[in-house]
């Protein structure tokens, strides 16, 4: 990274490089789209799995005390009862009788709709934000199932099966990512707010005993948290940690912080990390009657952990990354990615395309390089012209092969972010770029 700061874009700018690049498209756009649910092209694609790499890598492969687990979309809608889904998971929307728009009525400032301005609305109602589905044949009440709001669910009813197979114990953690889905009322600002999303959750189970280990473990989860923000790259003037107070937290939470984006359209949420005692547990042995008790060998003890619970958006942690990446210069856009989320870590350039020795060359080199990085070979318009299309989408490091290749077998890598470019041998690339990707 060259720089701390820098202006940030507007989220026109974003959708408008999104699109244009294959990031990020609107779903069934040829037939007008659906609003809230996005795709992910090619380059999106790519961005997206290394932004659940980096989560799973830094939360589960080097961590000693958390699993995984990937449990499924379609649940038991007794699940959906315990965990006050059904009842609370809703929002009081009003509709008004003239211009038939919806509002929710937490954001309605007088009696009048802000469409048309007639004072034509009706009386706040329910609506729940759970995609109803049936299960088989009959489309019934007995059928009826839900599209999982959150993934979390999942891990407390399989909490007990997960620490006896997988022979865990409280402090512990369990990590999961896959879809959620919320029928939410106002989806917006791009991928911000979706009805279709991903969520990368960890469910951290610790003693509730001795008092004060629930919230060592919740501060470390915050920081811990923060800091892989940073790691990754993050502009620390851009993330804000802001702890709930009094009527802000859940009424079984001890504590919870939400790390906050200065996001083009304000300051809001990116993640969560919440401190939720033994609520769900609680609510899941109470409506299954199953003892979900973890029963510790040494002590003798028989307890509901505790709960600390950091949950994050796969979608909305690339859209952090992906606004905070972007700077716009006199004569180029580029995104400073981090070298672990770069789509493209190295593109490899042939000088010129119709000189088939350095085609010969640079292609070798790039099928070389596959098995180590994601790599891309470019050969169209001037090398000039390759860095810039490489610069907006990311690509860390750029390999060209030109005529002096051929005699001296070696290349020019040229930097993203310092634009630097040094020669280097071609039996050491692999070792070299390894070198520089590895920060
Ligand atoms: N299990 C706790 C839970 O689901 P949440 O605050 O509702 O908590 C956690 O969601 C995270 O999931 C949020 O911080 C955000 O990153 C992401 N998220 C929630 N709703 C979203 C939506 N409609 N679109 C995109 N991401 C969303």
């Amino acid at each position: 990274m060259t720089s701390t700061t820098r202006p940030t874009p507007s989220m026109d700018e974003i959708t408008a490089l999104a699109k244009r690049r294959g990031f990020i498209f609107q779903s069934s756009e040829i037939y007008g789209g659906v609003n809230g649910v996005w795709d992910y092209g090619p380059l999106g694609v790519e961005l997206k799995r290394n932004v659940r790499e980096a989560w799973w890598r830094d939360n589960v492969t080097l961590r000693d005390d958390v699993v995984g687990v990937e449990t499924a979309i379609l649940m038991n809608t007794d699940v959906w009862r315990a965990s006050g889904h059904l009842e609370n998971f809703h929002d009081q929307m009003v509709d008004c009788k003239t211009c038939k728009k919806r509002w929710r009525a937490d954001h309605l400032t007088s009696d009048r709709c802000p469409a048309c301005g007639n004072a034509t609305l009706t009386e706040p109602r329910d609506f729940n934000m759970m995609f109803k589905t049936f299960i088989g044949a009959m489309e019934d009440a007995s059928s009826t199932a839900y599209l999982r709001p959150e993934t979390a669910q999942g891990i407390f009813v399989d909490f007990k099966l997960i620490a006896q197979t997988a022979r865990m114990k409280p402090p512990f953690g369990v990590a999961q990512i896959g879809k959620a889905f919320r029928n939410e009322i106002t989806p917006g600002n791009f991928t911000f707010r979706s009805r279709e999303f991903e969520q990368m959750e960890l469910e951290f189970f610790v003693p509730g005993k001795p008092d004060g280990e629930d919230l060592k473990w919740y501060r470390y989860w915050v920081d811990e948290r923060y800091d892989w923000f940073m790691r990754l790259g993050m502009l620390p003037s851009r993330l804000h940690k802001h702890e709930y107070e009094g009527d802000e937290l859940a009424h079984y939470s001890k504590a919870t912080t939400d790390l906050e984006y200065d996001w083009p359209f304000g300051t809001s949420e990116l993640e969560g990390i919440a401190h939720r005692g033994v609520y769900e547990l609680t609510q899941h042995v109470e409506a299954s009657g199953k003892d979900l008790a973890f029963f510790d060998e040494e002590s003798k003890e028989k307890y509901l952990p505790t709960v600390i619970e950091p949950s994050l958006g796969v979608d909305r942690a690339l859209l952090a990354f992906l606004i905070d990446a972007y700077e716009k210069e006199a004569e180029r856009t580029v995104l400073r990615f981090h070298p672990r989320l770069a789509p493209f870590k190295v593109a490899v350039f042939p000088l010129v395309r119709n000189k088939p020795d350095i085609v010969e060359v640079a292609t070798r080199i790039e099928k070389s390089l596959r098995p180590s990085f994601r790599t891309t070979l470019d050969d169209s318009g001037n090398v000039g012209k390759r860095y810039y299309r490489q610069d907006e989408i990311g690509t860390p490091y750029c390999v060209t092969v030109d005529y002096e290749s051929l005699e001296q077998h070696d290349v020019t890598v040229r930097d993203r972010d310092t634009k630097e470019q040094v020669r280097v041998s071609i039996d050491k690339l692999e070792s070299y770029l390894r070198e520089k990707l590895s920060t």
